[in-house]
């Protein structure tokens, strides 16, 4: 999700508690439903990145299905500084969204703070609706404000009842609610602030009388108003900002939008070609410059960086890469963790892979897998080539079909091939072998020693044959 500005500070006696502890059982999955991923990242993620910008005390996410793996997930993707702002609480066993809260009871319980709830499931909620409604909270002066949205189909959430003053009411679970209630188009968010004092009070009172048999978090607001303090709505306009993941077809929904909207924004502001917008896939983070042309099937993920005037064929994949500019990918590439220089060349069909690195006007052709490996300016290898842990100099010529033999079945191996250098087609580089600049390789060689500058190799070991006169450039 995009950068989100906090114009007002929020509170600075905020905590956060983050529910999921849940299974998602509409998702018919074995995995938890907070570790389905979205935009390349777990559900989990996104709401956890959008508490930290809030700048809370600390944030409690209650975990309790897979609750190793939730916690890991949550680690990996936040920041170091961002993971010392939470803890994790087991709900051991899972008895409803109230019962989840009393797990931070030990924790949160006497504290003079205001108590933000989120879900687990709702990603794409933004920290600037948080922060108008922790103001709303504030100067009304509430126990407890929620959010709220009005929706076309209100299937499956609960209903907020007002009274007849327009002031709340109580909340009904869909499952408990009559054939009238259902009507209520106005639903509860799932997201709250409360007083934290106020909520733990009123969540010992809450009862598992209700068709679920669960420990309900919607109680206590009704409970709230029962003991006369102040309950307050406020209703949110974006409906899609606020829904919950609750299946697979909403996840795929989320992703859908999540998509277009980061493919719209590159057109519009970056001035960015799409052959066709609904066929292509960039990430969030990801970065294109003007008049670069992306073709249909082309994914760019993570924090990949392309520069201006670049073009990207058909059904190529760019993962944490960068391009320089005016670089071309020709169709069906594979790059990942890498780097490549000002109008280099790459593809079809080539596999760029752990830190491999093009500086400018170099090519790399047809079926060639470069690993670990670096190729220097205007160097090419147009063939079905595989250059691992290589270093290669300048103007030098990879002929089809030759091999840097990195491994020798337990150690990897370094090939350092200089400036201007012929290797011939079907090359075996044995390394760890260096090739000198201005030398050549015969057809068909098989290299085990270093080769001088200047020098032609050929045969099966290659020998020595004789001097000869080339340039270095
Ligand atoms: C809940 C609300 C509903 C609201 C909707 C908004 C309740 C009873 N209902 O319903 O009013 O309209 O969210 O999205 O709160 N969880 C736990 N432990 C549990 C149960 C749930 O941690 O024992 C977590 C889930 O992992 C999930 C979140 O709480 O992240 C919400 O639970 P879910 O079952 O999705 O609630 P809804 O039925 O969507
Ligand atoms: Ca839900």
């Amino acid at each position: 999700m995009t950068a989100q500005s906090t114009q007002t500070k929020p509170p600075r006696n905020l905590d956060i508690v983050i529910l999921a502890a849940g299974l998602g059982t509409r998702m018919k999955s074995r995995v938890a439903k907070v570790l389905h991923q979205l935009q390349g990242r777990p559900i989990i993620a996104h709401v956890c990145r959008t508490a930290a910008l809030l700048d809370p005390r600390r944030t409690y996410v209650i975990v309790g299905h897979q609750a190793d793996d939730v916690q890991t997930a949550v680690e990996k993707e936040l920041g170091q500084d961002q993971v010392s702002q939470v803890s994790f609480v087991k709900q051991t066993e899972q008895r409803g969204t109230g019962d989840a809260v009393m797990a931070a009871r030990d924790a949160l319980a006497g504290a003079n703070s205001i108590t933000l709830i989120l879900s687990g499931d709702v990603p794409m909620i933004r920290a600037e609706t948080l922060q108008t409604l922790l103001r709303e909270h504030i100067a009304g002066k509430a126990s407890c404000t929620m959010l709220s949205v009005r929706l076309e189909n209100p299937t499956g959430y609960g209903r907020i009842m007002r009274d007849g003053t327009g002031g709340f009411l109580k909340i009904v679970e869909q499952k408990d609610a009559t054939e009238e209630e259902r009507q209520i188009r106005e639903i509860n968010a799932g997201i709250y602030c409360f007083d934290t004092e106020k909520l733990f009070r009123a969540l010992e009172r809450v009862r598992p009388t209700n068709s679920q048999g669960e420990y309900y978090l919607t109680d206590v607001p009704g409970i709230l108003r029962e003991d006369r303090e102040q309950v307050t709505i406020y209703q949110h306009h974006d409906a899609r900002e606020v829904s919950g993941v609750n299946t697979r077809a909403e996840l795929a929904e989320f992703e859908n939008l999540l998509r277009r909207n980061a493919v719209r924004r590159l057109m519009l502001e970056g001035g960015v070609t799409f052959i066709d917008p609904s066929h292509a896939y960039v990430s969030a983070e990801a970065q294109i410059g003007r008049d670069s042309i992306i073709h249909p099937g082309v994914h760019i993920e993570g924090k990949s960086l392309i520069g201006e005037g670049c073009e990207i064929q058909q059904g190529s994949r760019i993962k944490d890469s960068r391009l320089g500019n005016r670089v071309m990918i020709k169709d069906h590439c594979l790059i990942v963790d890498s780097d490549i220089g000002d109008d280099c060349a790459v593809g079809p069909f080539a596999h760029l892979r752990m830190n491999a690195r093009m500086e400018e006007r170099a090519v790399v052709g047809n079926f060639v897998e470069v690993k670990k490996s670096q190729i220097g300016r205007g160097t090419k290898s147009m063939h079905l080539t595989y250059l691992g842990d290589a270093t290669i100099g300048a103007d030098t010529n990879i002929g089809a079909g030759s091999v840097t033999c990195n491994y020798d079945g337990k150690d990897k191996h370094p090939t350092i091939i200089g400036s201007g250098v012929r290797i011939g087609s079907d090359t075996m580089l044995i390394a760890p072998v260096q090739v000198g600049d201005g030398s050549v390789t015969a057809a068909g060689s098989v290299v085990t020693e270093d080769v001088p500058p200047h020098t032609l190799v050929a045969g099966v070991p290659a020998k020595v044959k004789k001097k000869i006169k080339t340039s270095d450039k």
